[in-house]
């Protein structure tokens, strides 16, 4: 996405044609944006050949998902829905990974069913679960642990996974006592060991801390782990202040774990891929000033984009046409919808604005769409991949009758 003459453009098109064509609001990806990422990842990963399975939580699209699965990729889901998106974009069961603290007979029916590479468990409650339906259904099932590290990924409180406090994964000690359990078993197999320790890390220390703690427990357990799953992660720029996430040293670190262990690493990454290829176009519904700000009201809400009224998140807003009339005062970008959360983002100052022209709101590739609903029943957004010069609708708008 650059500006040329002053216009925006997402690869060859303008973008004044997309959202005239297409209607606001609307999700824009650049699809050689995502490719180039794609390749930058594994380029950067390539000494240690992991396994990358894209998490499908950050966003679900299918046509998006067929994109990444063209390299290679495998995919990291949550629920028995994404399981079946990730197997309809021809994503292989054998590179699928099935994650979360609460699943559910049904799901894990599914996932047995498809032989899926892992299901990471998250409690003893789970595996004797998952134990009881392979032996019902006279299956070996592979399975990883996850394991809670108790460290602090030093990002969003909101977004942190790998504290004690955190729900998700095994204490050390719960861990090897339930390794110990089902060592023998013969319906499940532990093939991995996960962990996850939050998301939007924008510095290797907290990994360099967390492969330390691997190293320990799995020392401890004198156990062969044929995987090591370390979930995804990594942050991107949102703005200029935040530091470029060095996927180098990262490789580095793991690189020396590796000359200890002998094990496959997984990867799940979902931000670091896919949030920096889209933009939300929104048209300006209306302008309001107060004697405080200027209220600029647009036609996406929170519910087209939750992060910032769910996290606080920054989402840099850019015009689809530039000029230099400078506004000096407060710009506050809100949506329509009926809560005081629903506002993207408050600015000192902002190019002048008229009621009826469109912004772009900035890297919402991941946990954008996917994290939007139909709240105050409105329809969610229409999804557009731009490939070049050319535009292709991979998600139709939502139509008010099949939600009313
Ligand atoms: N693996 C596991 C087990 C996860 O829980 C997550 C994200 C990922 C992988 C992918 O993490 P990523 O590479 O995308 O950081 N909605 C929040 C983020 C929630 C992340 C949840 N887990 C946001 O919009 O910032």
């Amino acid at each position: 996405m650059y500006f040329k003459k002053n216009k925006l453009f997402v690869e060859k098109v303008d973008a004044l044609k997309i959202v005239r064509k297409y209607g606001t609001p609307t999700y824009c990806y650049s699809l050689n944006r995502l490719r180039n990422n794609i390749r930058n990842f594994q380029r950067s990963f390539k000494s240690i050949s992991p396994l990358i399975c894209f998490s499908v939580k950050s966003n679900n699209n299918r046509q998006i998902l067929k994109e990444i699965k063209k390299f290679g990729v495998g995919a990291d889901v949550v629920s028995k829905g994404e399981m079946m998106q990730a197997l309809k974009a021809g994503i292989l069961p054998k590179k699928i990974v099935f994650s979360g603290v609460g699943k559910k007979t049904e799901e894990l029916k599914f996932a047995i069913e498809k032989k899926i590479l892992l299901i990471n468990t998250e409690s003893e409650s789970e595996i004797f679960e998952i134990e009881r339906l392979a032996k019902l259904k006279k299956k070996i099932v592979n399975i990883g642990i996850r394991l809670n590290p108790n460290i602090d990924a030093k990002t969003l409180k909101k977004i942190s996974t790998g504290k004690h406090e955190d729900k998700f994964g095994l204490t050390e000690k719960a861990f090897l006592n339930i390794l110990n359990k089902f060592e023998n078993s013969k319906y499940v197999k532990v093939k991995c060991l996960s962990v996850h320790i939050g998301s939007q890390i924008t510095d290797y220390k907290p990994y360099l801390k967390m492969l330390n703690v691997l190293d320990l427990i799995i020392k401890k357990s004198k156990y062969f782990f044929e995987y090591v799953d370390l979930g995804g992660g990594m942050g991107i720029q949102y703005d200029k202040k935040t530091k470029v996430f060095n996927y180098k040293k990262y490789n580095k670190i793991i690189k020396k774990f590796l000359k200890r262990h002998n094990v496959k690493i997984i990867f799940e990454p979902g931000r670091s891929l896919i949030a920096n290829t889209a933009v939300l176009f929104t048209q300006i519904i209306y302008i309001k000033n107060t004697n405080k700000k200027k209220f600029i009201i647009l036609d996406a809400a929170m519910n087209d984009l939750m992060r910032p009224a769910l996290y606080g998140s920054y989402h840099s807003i850019i015009p689809l046409l530039k000029t230099n009339k400078k506004n000096k005062r407060i710009h506050d970008f809100v949506g329509p919808v009926c809560e005081t959360t629903d506002k993207f983002l408050s600015v000192k100052s902002f190019q002048d604005l008229k009621e009826k022209e469109f912004v772009a709101i900035s890297d919402v590739g991941a946990y954008g769409m996917s994290l939007s609903s139909n709240y105050n029943l409105r329809p969610k957004p229409l999804e557009i991949m731009i490939n070049n010069k050319l535009m292709k609708v991979v998600l139709k708008r939502q139509k008010l009758i099949n939600i009313i």
